[in-house]
């Protein structure tokens, strides 16, 4: 299958359904591709899902560009989408397309992911037009959870719900050419979606968005620190990997592991003449 292009994304909207989940290493990547994800996310929350931070704000270039190649080596064939992370477009354009074009040109990504709404459209135009692909997210915005009451569904009220659809058409008119919609009631997703020209993306937005994406770790059951209510977990993992551990600490303990067939043995005339 070859590599999808900003144009085919456009072409899949209303048609197919488009697969996005996160990857942070060269294994997980392995796997999203293998399994037929349409766009890997190296997305922001590898802060909390994979270095233990309690927020994504810490999260910095070098994370971004050091888990991107390590995921472009696994999935040479997937479109792969990069998170911006925060503090590196909100102090200008400059700083927005420097930065841009570092983590592209650093890690081989397709296009970058930016937060925000109608606040960041200045910048999502600037790096369009600049050529770089880029993916807007509004509702639930992690980076500003803080200002959002925390990680809690945006646009229960009229006011927030209009900002919501605002932001939405904004930041698809300011060029992103995908619009990740994040824990927003479904009807609203589904009206949004109704109106743009561009794909959503939804996260705990529904069923009606033109995809869906979710968080590796979620969807394997491998972070159990909070599950949010959007999240389907495929397997328990986190679960599955704790008891294989518990087998390996058994075993070693009694003398179990290795057994002959994990050893290597030694002809008897070598061994015999070592002493
Ligand atoms: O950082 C991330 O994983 C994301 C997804 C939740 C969309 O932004």
């Amino acid at each position: 299958m070859p590599k999808y292009t900003v144009p085919d994304f456009a072409a899949m909207q209303g048609k197919q359904k488009i697969v996005m989940l996160t990857a942070y290493d060269y294994a997980g990547a392995v796997m999203a591709e293998t399994a037929g994800v349409d766009v890997i996310l190296v997305g922001d929350s590898l802060g909390m899902v994979v270095l233990g931070y309690e927020s994504t704000v810490f999260v910095t270039m070098q994370d971004m560009i050091h888990h991107t190649r390590a995921v472009k080596r696994g999935a040479k064939e997937t479109f792969v989408v990069v998170d911006l992370p925060f503090g590196t477009f909100q102090t200008g354009l400059t700083d927005a397309l420097r930065n841009a074009v570092h983590l592209i040109r650093e890690t081989g990504a397709d296009a970058v992911k930016i937060e925000g709404g109608e606040e960041v459209t200045e910048i999502i135009r600037h790096l369009s037009r600049s050529g770089i692909p880029v993916v807007a997210h509004v509702g639930l915005t992690p980076q500003t959870a803080v200002n959002l009451g925390g990680f809690k569904v945006q646009g229960k009220t009229v006011q927030d719900a209009q900002q919501i659809m605002q932001d939405a058409q904004a930041v698809a008119d300011a060029g992103a050419f995908m619009v990740v919609l994040e824990a927003i009631p479904a009807p609203l997703a589904q009206r949004i979606t109704e109106r743009l020209k561009v794909p959503t993306i939804g996260i705990g937005a529904g069923p009606h968005t033109d995809g869906q994406v979710l968080v590796y770790h979620d969807l394997l059951g491998l972070f159990d620190r909070f599950t949010p209510k959007f999240v389907k977990q495929y397997a328990q993992m986190a679960k599955l990997g704790t008891e294989a551990i518990q087998n390996y600490v058994t075993e070693v303990k009694a003398g179990v592991f290795p057994a002959p067939e994990h050893s290597f043995s030694m002809k008897e005339e070598v061994l015999s003449r070592l002493y």
